[in-house]
């Protein structure tokens, strides 16, 4: 960020590091039969363009369905299949593949798991490289991760339930499946998920954990005030940074309810997303959802005032030139009946505002937080940040500012929260 931004006092710029949490990661990718080995390709390609190294180990089934070719072209390492196989692995020459591969991986990661697979794993059998290495890793140390994906019948069997149940009891990170259209050409749960999904999950696992067990509300978007049924006002807010928290905060292990405006966004994964539209409805959903929160941090765009009254039917232009006259409330401000509530004054509620300024940022954001009655608020440049990906921060507390150079905001959300959560009791 400039310092041509803040005038009067620059503040210190702290660095945003990277929300890329699976960079410089080890992943043993393993690989067991079935049509989904195509997804583990390309999961494989996204995690080394993620910045993770890749040792791909398949069994003789998954060599049925993708080449070992394949995978050692896009993971850039030679794969390995068969327990006998002598070459070195992980640096060791002693012919112990099954024990060297695991020793060097953040995780082993295996997609697709079959049925079959998983029921090996389950009894702890040992008959080919790649059950064989998931027994031998430091079950303490090197964290299991399958993804299932399997017809729905064999998903639905009782074994395979029981099998799943005994490997999460095992400590097994065990992935959801997916739901719809099969290879096969029957439709339910079993499919393994897409690699995007299975790539967001990894980025979830491995991001630290600095609000395990907390619970957040955040709100985002820009609110829409009817001016009659198909006239109304909004603002320009694309909810993207209210969106980036509240990714960032789920992976970072809290429950997150979002309570969005009107955007076009997808829910990130393991959010729980109410929708309204207008900042009436933004404040009944945020007062529902903020019930027992540890934390409340207010994204959203809130218009500040809406239509008196909204016309029932549209607005007609009659060709004489006479226009209408509209009049307007001022719409309440959610952050600040937040900030106001019990559990706020008594401090289980802590509140975070953000202002959005066109000018002076520094003393509107600290006048703004005052006037919220909040004890943080963050700051940016309105028209440098709506619709960006990236953008730029000034965090207010009753300590000195500090200020981020411009970040992804992603990256941007897990900087604010390292901010917040040693605030939390
Ligand atoms: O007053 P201003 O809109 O600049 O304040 C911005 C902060 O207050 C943001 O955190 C915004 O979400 C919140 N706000 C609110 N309800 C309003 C207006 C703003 O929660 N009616």
């Amino acid at each position: 960020m400039s310092s041509t931004q803040f005038p009067f006092s620059a503040p210190a710029t702290e660095p945003v590091p990277s929300a890329n949490f699976l960079s410089g990661k080890h992943i043993v990718l393993g690989m067991s039969g079935g049509i989904a080995c195509y997804k583990g390709a390309e999961l494989c390609r996204a995690l080394v363009k993620a910045g993770a190294s890749v040792q791909v180990v398949m069994t003789e089934a998954a060599t049925e369905f993708m080449t070992a070719v394949t995978m050692q072209a896009l993971s850039g390492r030679p794969v390995f299949t068969s327990q006998w196989d002598s070459r070195a692995a992980g640096g060791q020459d002693n012919n112990m593949a099954h024990i060297n591969l695991s020793r060097e991986a953040h995780a082993v990661v295996v997609a697709p798991a079959s049925a079959d697979f998983m029921a090996k794993l389950l009894h702890g059998r040992a008959d080919e490289l790649l059950s064989l290495m998931c027994l031998a890793r430091p079950i303490a140390s090197v964290p299991l991760i399958v993804a299932p994906a399997m017809n729905r019948e064999m998903w639905q069997h009782p074994a395979t339930q029981r099998n799943m149940a005994q490997l999460k009891a095992d400590g097994t990170y065990v992935l959801d499946v997916g739901a719809g259209e099969q290879a096969c050409g029957e439709v339910g749960d079993g499919r393994m998920l897409e690699p995007h999904e299975l790539l967001a999950e990894l980025q979830a696992f491995f991001t630290p954990k600095v609000l395990a067990g907390k619970r957040v509300c955040i709100t985002a978007g820009p609110t829409y005030e009817a001016i009659d049924p198909v006239r109304g006002m909004t603002n320009r807010s694309s909810g993207k940074m209210g969106f980036a928290l509240a990714q960032a905060c789920a992976n970072a292990g809290a429950e997150v309810c979002l309570v969005a405006g009107p955007v076009a966004l997808d829910t990130p994964r393991g959010v729980s997303r109410v929708d309204v539209r207008s900042a009436q409805d933004m404040l009944s959903a945020v007062n529902m959802a903020s019930q027992n929160c540890d934390v409340f941090i207010a994204c959203a765009a809130v218009a500040d005032w809406a239509p008196a009254n909204a016309a029932t039917q549209k607005l007609k232009k009659d060709g004489s030139g006479a226009v209408p006259t509209l009049s307007f409330v001022e719409n309440p401000d959610i952050l600040a009946s937040v900030a106001s509530s019990p559990a706020a004054l008594a401090g289980r509620l802590y509140c975070v505002g953000f202002a959005a300024e066109s000018h002076d940022l520094l003393a509107h954001a600290q006048a703004k937080r005052v006037r919220k009655g909040v004890p943080m608020l963050v700051g940016n440049i309105g028209p440098d940040t709506f619709g960006q990906d990236d953008n730029a921060l000034v965090l207010i507390t009753e300590q000195a500012p500090v200020a981020t150079e411009r970040a992804d905001k992603l990256s941007l959300a897990h900087w604010l929260l390292s901010h917040i959560a040693p605030q939390l009791t």
